[in-house]
């Protein structure tokens, strides 16, 4: 034995260790090289036989090695412990109990829009749609709304450079589905509109209609009474009441506007309704023969309610939410609560 012999035995034992792939493997090297019966004591033994002068040195290396070969075990332990725990990690434990990440659920705006075609549906009206970036002639002309109405006012309208404009309404659909079927016609047609309203409580530049369309030969103001009071008390409980105020809209003649008692404080007076215990939903009206001549239908031989909805406020009464910008604040603690 002498210190040429202890280097080689030092790689020898690096090689090992390298080769190594479990734990059970490193203390097998371990063993091998400073075991009680391994090659470092049969080192040791053969010092007394090495010439004298070289026993300093030898015995020197012998520490060294035992020192070095110790450490590279420890770091090779620790690096294969590291690993596996690693792997561990990546491994799949069906055991583990599942993580409840909740349920979605719908907006109340959308949850609105699908109860009114539940309901409306029980009725016989199928969904139509129609684009959000509008002709004047569908938003207004056709509609009967000549061009010095104040609602063609670009204080009112968002108009586009081509002279194209944000539907201000979604009455413009009940011309598109006019146009392309023959009477009876009976639709709603939920979407979104857009005007320029500042912001606050109870107004947004962008909002919800739905509109309705009923044409046959012989549908009446009673029909439509009839039937929002049926939409008013499916949608609301049986509770609600529904009152109608003549007003004037250019598409309907006679035309009405019409509320629902507040919902929230059963019509004695609240922050929602603004004391009132009413809540105004939209308008409505039997459809001017003028609007049937625009689309090719007979004004003599049919008649037809059509009514628009506000779907927000109808949001803001059933689910009792006194400021609408909260509906588009996406601020999930809020939604959560409408499920
Ligand atoms: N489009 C009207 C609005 O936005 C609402 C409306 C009134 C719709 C009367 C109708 C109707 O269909 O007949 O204020």
């Amino acid at each position: 034995m002498n210190t040429q012999d202890i280097v080689i035995l030092k790689d020898q034992a690096v090689a090992d260790i390298r080769a190594a792939g479990t734990p059970a493997d490193l203390e097998a090297v371990r063993i091998k090289y400073l075991g009680r019966k391994g090659l470092l004591p049969v080192i040791m033994e053969g010092l007394k036989d090495a010439v004298p002068a070289e026993r300093p040195e030898i015995g020197r290396r012998a520490n060294e090695f035992k020192q070095e070969v110790g450490q590279a075990l420890d770091a090779a332990k620790a690096a294969l412990t590291a690993a596996s725990s690693a792997a561990t990690r990546g491994h799949f434990d069906t055991t583990i109990p599942g993580a409840w990440r909740g349920l979605g659920q719908l907006h109340p705006v959308t949850q609105v829009i699908e109860e009114a075609i539940r309901i409306f549906s029980m009725l016989g009206f199928t969904v139509a749609d129609g684009p959000d970036i509008e002709t004047e002639y569908y938003n207004f002309d056709a509609l009967n709304t000549p061009g010095d109405h104040p609602s063609r006012d670009t204080q009112d309208t968002f108009w586009l450079d081509s002279g194209e404009l944000l539907r201000t309404q979604t009455s413009p659909v009940q011309i598109r589905v006019m146009e392309s079927r023959k009477p009876p016609v009976r639709i709603i047609a939920p979407g979104r509109c857009y005007r320029r309203d500042t912001t606050d409580a109870t107004h947004s530049a962008n909002f919800h209609q739905i509109e309705g369309l009923y044409v046959d030969r012989k549908v009446s103001m009673a029909d439509l009474k009839g039937d929002i009071t049926f939409f008013a008390h499916q949608m609301m409980g049986p509770n609600v009441k529904v009152r109608f105020r003549p007003h004037f809209f250019p598409f309907t003649e006679p035309s009405v506007e019409y509320d629902f008692s507040c919902h929230v404080c059963g019509g004695v007076g609240c922050r929602v309704c603004k004391q009132s215990g009413w809540i105004e939903i939209s308008g409505a009206g039997m459809v001017n023969p003028k609007v049937f001549s625009k689309v090719g239908y007979d004004p003599e031989a049919c008649t037809g309610y059509a009514f628009g909805m506000g779907v927000e406020r109808i949001a803001m009464i059933k689910f009792g939410i006194e400021d609408i910008r909260l509906l588009y604040e996406n601020d999930i603690r809020f939604l959560s609560q409408f499920a």
